[in-house]
């Protein structure tokens, strides 16, 4: 969970890094540090915090060199200090190493090079990696890096720079992403390509296993067994731009802009009026969608409320009962799987742990899986056995937006592909929705001018301490997903309930004054929504509902109303989630919290 650069050429190293870190901070920001070639010794600079304050501390002077490494840190063995920052170095400095990903056998390894008289002074796992290069170096700085990564169980993507080899960098990946960036008489690693994009469009995407040696402007790729592995360039054809913030004053606000192109994209020939649904890249015949009797939908966070509305649309259209867990839950129990089953993993980044764990379970228990994730070559996609990408573009805020309403495209978009090949609704039906969600990229376009009203919704309840997201059916799942946004951008307690569960329980912690967001967008549960809104304005809360045009009786019952155009109940999450998003950004806005980046999270959780 952190991000990693590396730069070998003829320009600044430390420039190129920090610029670098500067597009990968999203992946964590407890530290930052890098280690230069300067005149034939590693220098290393590393601080706790952000990168900021790196390149405030950093003495530029001392940092002249041509080949270095990178990092950004998002602790998890070891307090974020600065003597746990990275790179972390072998005794006398002669290699540096940067990581991303968990040595999960270190306690072993850092017993037995102690007992070979090495000294440690962090408290991190990734110490034992230049004292184990150190271990085994006997001139040959790739030979020694391979010897030390063999002896390592758990994820890694790493960069090393080596004293004694001052024109080379090594690096490697295995469950944490890593890429190369292939530019003129100049290369670089890095976890993600916009930390490259300035520099080259030309990338290796490396595949788990791949060794990375840079020498010289040259790149070389080899496997396990050093033998040299030719691959394609992957040449990215999205623009810089769509990495920055164009304008936006945050990430979060630009992407929540950015979602009516991001749905049109990721319909693009897939959903075309008048044709079946075209799913090339989804391999799964018409005989196997038959032999399916279960479909776990297995994700984390955002994505996993995503799945939420899939069970519902798969359910509903391909009538193949659907199990909806988080993927945590789902590695450590027992569940019920076979050849039959099919799996869905929901993933933006392609590299969350918990999810990565539930398709490799799933895979070895014969069970198909279907990705959806929006990173090209990331783990998920490379494990399962066909993907649907999510054409959102790369998505830096940490509170997913764009990620999410392209996730719901992708889930009606295989529930449609079910139905169509099961014939399991009628045609006609079929077509009406792929109407809708042709129609979905303008409305949602419409809704976003209607920001202005939710402004000063956020206005006015941003002290809150506390507030309640309200739905029946599809409404309910967009509630779970408004209230996470809440929480992780405001830091306001949140909690979403099934209206229908209200008297239940939690309508107890209803008060004069509890703020209760409502959503009433699904037609054939509007009456039974407004009786809930009803009862918990009797209690004293204040009620802003979000509803579809054409529903404004429901004014009549609540302090304020937002609607969206109308719409097929089943697509109407895409629509109704965006007001949530916005309300939540200028809530953060009000309260002055960092939005792109809360506190405690990072954008991809590659550990437990
Ligand atoms: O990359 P993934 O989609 O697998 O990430 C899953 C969650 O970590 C993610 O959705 C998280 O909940 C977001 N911060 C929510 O905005």
């Amino acid at each position: 969970m952190c991000g990693i650069v590396g730069y070998l050429g003829k320009k600044s190293a430390t420039d190129i890094l920090i610029e670098g870190l500067s597009k990968l901070e999203y992946r964590g920001y407890d530290s930052a540090g890098v280690a230069v070639i300067v005149d034939g010794s590693v220098v290393v600079e590393k601080y706790k915090g952000r990168l900021a304050n790196l390149e405030e501390k950093i003495d530029s002077n001392k940092l002249v060199g041509n080949v270095g490494i990178g990092h950004t840190r998002w602790a998890t063995h070891g307090v974020p200090s600065d003597l746990n920052s990275h790179p972390h170095t072998n005794e006398n400095q002669t290699i540096a190493v940067v990581h991303n990903g968990i040595i999960e056998n270190y306690m072993v390894l850092k017993e037995w090079l102690q007992s070979e008289g090495y000294k440690f002074k962090s408290e991190t796992d990734t110490e034992v990696i230049p004292h184990l290069i150190d271990y085994y170096y006997e001139g040959d700085l790739l030979d020694a890096f391979m010897k030390a990564v063999k002896k390592m169980e758990g994820s890694y993507a790493l960069g090393v720079v080596c004293k004694e080899e001052p024109n080379k960098i090594v690096a490697v990946r295995k469950d944490s992403p890593l890429i190369v960036g292939v530019g003129e008489g100049e290369s670089f690693i890095a976890s993600d390509i916009p930390a490259v994009l300035n520099h080259t469009r030309n990338v290796y995407l490396l595949e788990d296993n791949e060794f990375v040696l840079m020498e010289d402007g040259n790149v070389k790729i080899f496997d396990f067994n050093k033998n040299e592995v030719k691959k394609e360039i992957y040449h990215v054809t999205w623009n810089a731009d769509a990495a920055e913030k164009g304008g936006y004053d945050h990430f979060m606000l630009k992407e929540i802009h950015e979602q009516p192109k991001a749905i049109k994209d990721t319909l693009t020939s897939r959903v075309v009026k008048g044709q079946k649904i075209n799913l090339d890249s989804i391999k799964i015949t018409k005989e196997q969608i038959a032999e399916i009797d279960k479909i776990y939908i297995v994700a984390c966070g955002t994505a996993y409320h995503a799945g939420v509305v899939g069970k519902y649309a798969i359910e509903k259209l391909a009538k193949i009962p659907v199990e909806i867990e988080v993927a945590s839950e789902f590695r450590y129990r027992e569940p019920l799987i076979n050849e039959r089953t099919l799996m869905i993993v929901i993933s933006q980044s392609g590299e969350t742990a918990d999810t990565l764990a539930a398709l490799r379970l799933a895979k070895s228990e014969n069970a198909r899986v279907i990705a959806i994730t929006n990173v090209v070559g990331s783990s998920v996609a490379r494990e399962a056995d066909d993907v649907l990408y999510t054409w959102a573009g790369p998505e830096i805020a940490v509170a997913s937006t764009k990620a999410y309403v392209t996730q719901l495209i992708a889930m009606y978009i295989i529930a449609l592909y079910f139905a169509e090949n099961k014939e399991s609704i009628r045609s006609t039906e079929i077509d009406k929705i792929k109407s809708e969600l042709l129609n979905l990229s303008e409305k949602a376009a419409e809704v976003l001018n209607q920001k202005e009203k939710v402004k000063a919704f956020a206005k006015k309840i941003y002290m809150d301490k506390d507030m309640y997201f309200l739905g029946r059916g599809l409404d309910y799942a967009v509630a779970m997903e408004g209230s996470l946004k809440l929480k992780e951008i405001s830091y306001i307690h949140s909690e979403a309930y099934a209206a229908g569960e209200l008297k239940h329980g939690p309508i107890a912690l209803i008060e004069d004054d509890t703020t209760v967001i409502a959503l009433a967008t699904q037609e054939y549960l509007f009456e039974k929504m407004l009786s809930n809104i009803k009862e918990v304005i009797t209690r004293g809360a204040k009620v802003i509902a979000v509803a579809m045009e054409g529903h404004d009786v429901i004014e009549k019952s609540v302090d304020d109303a937002i609607y969206i155009p109308r719409v097929m109940p089943i697509v109407a999450p895409i629509l109704s989630v965006i007001p949530l998003q916005l309300l939540s950004y200028y809530i953060s806005i009000e309260k002055g919290c960092d939005v792109d980046k809360p506190r405690n999270l990072a954008k991809s959780v590659t550990v437990e």
